[in-house]
């Protein structure tokens, strides 16, 4: 670069008002065009494009170098900015009333011919993408995702300081967190054959952190799951993690709400009403199949077991002669809905276990429907007035086990939405999803075991059937869900040793193994431990939903495959065999390679 040479501008914020002015960019080539003599090129910078023009005339020797320049060269270029000939103006572009006059161009750095186009209307595997991630990142749309991402932290930043929130790190080298996913194992060379597990999340360290007397934490962190990957999930992802003491459930609940509405406001300019609609848990499972309901459309699903068990029709009858429910949903009006969708639909189910689906279309003329004809017209009167049924709308039901029917029923209902677009755009409908059952029975191991995880406190209320009915117990605990997904989640914590110790023997956790698992937070609860709780909300996907992103890989700087690997690093690798040695560990020969 030529000594002294001071870039004065971003290519994406040159306008009108800097006509006439001499300035210099540097940047990227998006894109080079000849025409006619003039050399166009759009230079492209973290804040836009900027279009600059060579003329032989004027400037032979500067447009000599430009014709040689060729996409994604990093160049500096120095020039006139003048408004743009009327008819050449581009209304789509910031900077599309002027272009820059060069008369001096530099060549900071060449490129090579690019492993793929950089263009979001270019189809590239994902794999490629992701090994060359520092180009695809160079794409406005990725790049604004992250900028977006910072943006978003501030706000979190600003708001937990403003609300007297403490900023703590807690280590990454550490035990096992009770997250119910598998750890990341990190070998000790000082201590072979033992291991550090890397966080799942800061849970046992923010609530020492209030037996130490912080009051308010938080923390922007990474946490690390060895569990199946989804699109909304990824094995290093961030959490905006926080604790607060002497509150209580509802107190947490309208802090970290506020957090969310200043995010959206700050991020995107959408304002949420606040207070966010809370739903519990029973329900979110019975009116929409699912623990995070998406209620930015109506559709819900009602139980008409109690309408039609006492029919001829076998399905009917012997599901609910079984302990089964048979539950409907009314899709209002379809204008699209053909035989061949709801057989489909059938197919959909399957894989929640569901047999099939039944349906029923109502006209004015009456129900045309498989088992119609074993409906009392009161039945069938009964069920529309439940569902809200017109003509023209159609129905569809599910029979079987509650919690099938619940999810296949949950899973269908989104299906359908998204089918016949039934779900409205730029919406933002967020929720909080209360009175969690404390404890599930699982059918595998024979014992409960802790929903959310084993230090959240049951309801006051519900204290004495942990001894009597474990199942009945409600936890102080709560998720937020926006659009249908789980964006955070938290609960009031038990703080009393006793009260720990009695959930531990529920769940059956005696008392050695406690003691070997968490025995340094059962010990500090003897210390006088506040009552506490807090939250921890997933920004990955918070800024996801903040950008439109359908995946978190599309959020987050350097994320995983599919398949939990880093295409760019190549990592996981292989390590010699002098570093296992070290470490104390052996390789089976068949993972040598
Ligand atoms: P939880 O396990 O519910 O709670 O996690 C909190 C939030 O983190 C997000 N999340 C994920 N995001 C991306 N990829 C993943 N693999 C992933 N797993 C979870 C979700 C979720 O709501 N310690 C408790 C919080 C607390 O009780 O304070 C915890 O970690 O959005």
């Amino acid at each position: 670069m030529k000594a002294g040479m001071k870039r004065t501008k971003y290519c994406g914020e040159v306008t009108k008002d800097d006509c006439g002015k001499k300035i210099t960019l540097m940047g990227w080539v998006q894109k080079r065009r000849d025409l006619g003599g003039l050399v166009f090129l759009d230079l492209r910078d973290r804040a836009g494009i900027c279009q600059i023009v060579f003329n032989p005339e004027t400037d032979p020797e500067t447009h000599a170098l430009a014709q040689k320049v060729k996409a994604e060269y990093c160049i500096a270029i120095k020039g006139e900015v003048v408004l743009r000939p009327e008819d050449m103006r581009n209304k789509t572009m910031n900077t599309g009333d002027v272009e820059i006059l060069a008369e001096e161009i530099h060549i900071l750095n060449e490129a090579k011919t690019l492993p793929f186009v950089l263009s979001e209307e270019v189809e590239v595997g994902e794999a490629l993408k992701l090994q060359y991630r520092y180009l695809d990142l160079r794409k406005p749309g990725l790049q604004n995702n992250i900028i977006l991402r910072h943006k978003a932290a501030q706000c979190v930043r600003t708001y937990l300081n403003d609300a007297g929130f403490i900023e703590v790190e807690t280590p990454m080298l550490t035990k096992s967190t009770p997250e119910g996913a598998r750890d990341y194992l990190v070998p000790s060379r000082i201590f072979p054959g033992h291991f550090f597990a890397l966080p799942q999340s800061p849970q046992l360290f923010k609530q020492l952190l209030m037996i130490s007397g912080f009051d308010r934490y938080y923390q922007i962190v990474k946490c690390f799951r060895d569990e199946d990957l989804r699109a909304d999930r990824q094995p290093e992802f961030t959490q905006i993690d926080l604790e607060t003491s002497f509150l209580e459930m509802d107190e947490i609940l309208d802090i970290t709400e506020g957090l969310i509405v200043d995010m959206f406001k700050e991020t995107i300019g959408v304002d949420m009403k606040q207070p966010f609609l809370r739903m519990s848990y029973d329900e979110a499972m019975s009116s929409y199949g699912a623990d995070k309901p998406d209620i930015r459309f109506d559709m819900k699903l009602f139980d008409i077991s109690d309408i039609v068990a006492k029919t001829d029709f076998g399905v009917f009858s012997s599901t609910v002669a079984n302990g089964g429910v048979i539950k409907a949903m009314n899709v209002k009006a379809p204008a699209e809905l053909s035989r061949k969708d709801l057989d489909s639909f059938g197919v959909f189910v399957a894989t929640f276990g569901a047999k099939g689906v039944m349906w029923a279309k109502i006209s004015d003329t009456g129900w045309q429907s498989s088992f119609a004809k074993f409906l009392s017209d009161d039945q069938k009167k009964k069920i529309e007035e439940r569902l809200s049924i017109k003509p023209g709308d159609t129905m569809l039901v599910i029979a079987g086990k509650k919690e099938m029917v619940n999810a296949s029923l949950g899973a269908l209902r989104l299906h359908v939405a998204e089918k016949l677009s039934l779900i409205p755009e730029n919406t933002y409908a967020p929720l909080w999803v209360i009175g969690f059952p404390l404890l599930e029975w699982n059918e595998d191991e024979k014992r409960f075991v802790a929903v959310h995880h084993p230090f959240t406190a049951p309801a006051i209320e519900d204290i004495d059937l942990l001894s009597t009915d474990p199942a009945k117990v409600k936890a102080q605990a709560y998720d937020m869900v926006i659009n249908g997904q789980e964006v955070g989640g938290g609960s009031v914590r038990i703080h009393s040793r006793d009260l720990q110790k009695k959930v531990f023997d529920v769940i059956g956790l005696g008392e050695e193994e406690a003691k070997y698992k968490f025995g340094f937070l059962l010990e500090a609860l003897e210390y006088g431990a506040p009552p506490h709780g807090g939250l921890a909300f997933g920004f990955d996907r918070l800024v996801a939903l903040l950008t439109g992103a359908k995946s978190l890989r599309d959020v987050i700087a350097f994320p995983k495959t599919q398949k939990a690997a880093c295409p760019l690093t190549q990592a996981p690798s292989s390590v010699d065999d002098a570093q296992l040695a070290e470490l104390g560990i052996k390789v089976l020969d068949k993972y040598k390679n």
